[in-house]
């Protein structure tokens, strides 16, 4: 299909832009067609070896000779990324957890070091930790919220800084521009979890980074039905990543990406919601003794300071700190929750709750959390914000 009668309306707002990019004319239909293919077929030889003469051209362009490496509906979710990540391109992967090893994979080698955020989620830090070591490549942690110690762990073969902001179930904000400013000293590569905040609210490769990983599975999908990921790149890292994508094969199948950019369209809508939720939520939350909130709320907080220095907006997850002797209360507390679904991910809809026990945080070594204290992460979905507060405040009423 020709791109040509897919309208890539572009405009100053990035709202109007998701409400109007993407229109198919060729087939009259608001949103593009599901191209599903494994084979794409030519007219003839020539036919297959001008496109491939165009893909070494134009390597972004969208010109594929087998469907591995995509189809017009995996292009068009990558162009609509492209603009909002405002990068050099953006990689589709199966899933969150792809764009995270894809990132790491593409610029490390035996021999190397990585630097990682000691909060990263959890099996990202499985991967860089244990996994990687069996590829002679060594991973430090770093303190988040102490950035005075991370020159001392950068080594002569240091390739990489791998970051999540906030920190995973923690919610540590880290001070970004100065991790770009070491990596710039020492040029050494930069990748970012960005999945909590979105380009939305925080743009990475704008800002510094080499590389930025969202999982789509959740805001940008938003509806708890799709697993996906994205990883944009600037010009510098392009080619490595795009030999390692197609060396491994990871790639968004035509379904998910068709169902991430529908999700797209109301991206800012539900983010705002999500955002003016949360802080409802949180304003509850602030005023109750039992435990400390994760979220940069608080105004004089050093995580708000540095929420408010690189972000334009917050999403709906959030945790709360509870000092408690007594797990069966927390358990109560968490299970008498009727609005909130118990399970993993977020991102969607609905609000969702997970509590972590000390034992789960597994090896991390800055982890602020004494054997009292527990993780209760929440998500402030789409609801009326009464009902979830009150719901909360019911529950409340059990923990001890
Ligand atoms: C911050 C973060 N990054 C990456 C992932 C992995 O994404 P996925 O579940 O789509 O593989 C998750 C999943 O929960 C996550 O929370």
């Amino acid at each position: 299909m020709s791109f040509k009668v897919i309208n890539f309306f572009m405009s100053k707002s990035f709202k109007t832009f998701l409400k109007h990019t993407a229109k198919d004319f060729h087939n009259q239909s608001v949103n593009p067609p599901v191209v599903r293919a494994s084979t794409i077929i030519f007219k003839s030889m020539q036919h297959i070896r001008k496109t491939q003469a165009k893909a070494i051209k134009n390597p972004t362009g969208g010109h594929y000779d087998y469907g591995r490496q995509g189809t017009s509906t995996t292009h068009i979710l990558q162009k609509i990324l492209t603009k909002l990540e405002e990068s050099y391109h953006v990689f589709t992967t199966p899933t969150g957890f792809g764009a995270v090893f894809l990132s790491i994979f593409s610029v490390t080698r035996p021999g190397d070091e990585i630097l990682v955020a000691d909060p990263v989620y959890s099996p990202t830090r499985l991967l860089t930790q244990d996994y990687l070591k069996e590829f002679n490549i060594k991973t430090s942690f770093y303190n988040p919220s102490d950035l005075k110690t991370l020159d001392k762990k950068i080594t002569k073969k240091t390739k990489l800084i791998f970051v999540e902001n906030p920190g995973s179930n923690s919610f540590e904000f880290q001070d970004l521009g100065k991790i770009i400013s070491i990596a710039k000293k020492y040029k050494i590569l930069t990748a970012i979890d960005n999945t909590w905040a979105t380009p939305y609210y925080f743009k990475p490769i704008k800002f510094g980074f080499d590389m930025s990983i969202v999982s789509a599975t959740k805001y940008y999908s938003g509806h708890s039905d799709v697993m996906g990921g994205s990883l944009a790149v600037n010009k510098k890292v392009f080619k490595k990543v795009r030999a390692a994508e197609r060396i491994t094969g990871l790639r968004l199948g035509p379904d998910d990406a068709y169902l991430i950019t529908r999700g797209l369209r109301t991206l800012d809508v539900r983010l705002d919601r999500h955002r003016e939720n949360a802080k409802k939520v949180a304003e509850f939350l602030s005023r109750n003794k039992k435990f400390k909130l994760l979220y940069p709320y608080k105004k004089n907080s050093h995580n708000f300071r540095m929420w408010k220095k690189y972000y334009s907006g917050a999403s709906g997850l959030m945790g709360l700190k509870i000092k408690s002797k007594n797990i069966k209360s927390v358990r109560k507390f968490v299970n008498s929750l009727k609005l909130f679904g118990y399970g993993y991910s977020w991102g969607g809809f609905e609000s969702l709750v997970l509590h972590q026990e000390y034992r789960e945080t597994g090896n991390r070594k800055y982890l602020d959390l004494t054997k009292d204290e527990h993780l209760v992460r929440l998500h402030i979905g789409l609801e009326d914000p009464n009902d979830l507060i009150a719901d909360i405040k019911q529950a409340l009423r059990h923990l001890k």
